[in-house]
């Protein structure tokens, strides 16, 4: 995992003292809703034919590995180990051959919930909107993790298949279009 590019994805969202202090006051606003969210989520899933395949017999499992994943969204650490454990999550989605535009999908169904969740506890909008945007800020960094450990795969692939060296694939990516 580059870490550097996390890292450098991190200053340009700008995220900072002021979204780990609002995402650690979201965690006593958010552990209410988080049953609901992972019973959407995987009922969501379940309702479409190339994720509901995917998950079948094993969602009471998931929905637990899921309320981690929700409550370390909240727990206020967001170094290194945090992204490592994002960054593993990702590559179990690229190991059981999950199209990547599924956890896109599913991603803004969290962040539609989370929304109502933080308006249902404040009647102050400015709040709502400070709170909502530091999770935002996370949640889009944890799928950019996801996307990496999907890229990282596909050029690993193409380096196996072909022979050709990694940095030559990136090269060729990069060429400008005819
Ligand atoms: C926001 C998007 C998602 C999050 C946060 C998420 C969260 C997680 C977590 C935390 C795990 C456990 C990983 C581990 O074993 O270390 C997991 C595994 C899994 N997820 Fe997701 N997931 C997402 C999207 C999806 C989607 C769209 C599907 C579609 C079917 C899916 C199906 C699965 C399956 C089948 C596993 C088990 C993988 C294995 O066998 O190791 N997930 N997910």
């Amino acid at each position: 995992m580059d870490m550097q590019v996390i890292e450098e994805m991190k200053t340009f969202l700008n995220f900072g003292a002021q979204d780990i202090a609002n995402l650690r006051a979201l965690g006593p606003v958010m552990e209410p809703h988080q049953q609901q969210i992972t019973d959407t989520f995987y009922d969501v899933l379940g309702q479409h034919g190339p994720t509901a395949k995917l998950i079948e017999g094993r969602v009471d499992q998931l929905k637990r590995t899921h309320a981690k994943w929700f409550a370390d969204l909240f727990a206020g650490e967001y170094g290194q180990p945090y992204f490592e454990g994002r960054w593993r999550i990702g590559q179990a989605h690229v190991r059981i051959g999950l199209d990547p535009f599924w956890v896109e999908g599913v991603m803004s169904l969290i962040r539609t919930m989370a929304a109502t969740a933080i308006a249902a506890n404040s009647a102050d909008p400015k709040d709502v909107a400070q709170k909502y945007a530091s999770l935002c800020k996370l949640l889009d960094l944890d799928l950019l993790v996801i996307n990496l450990a999907y890229q990282d795969d596909r050029l690993a692939r193409l380096t196996d298949f072909t022979g050709m060296k990694r940095a030559l694939i990136e090269n060729i990516i990069r060429l400008p279009k005819k």
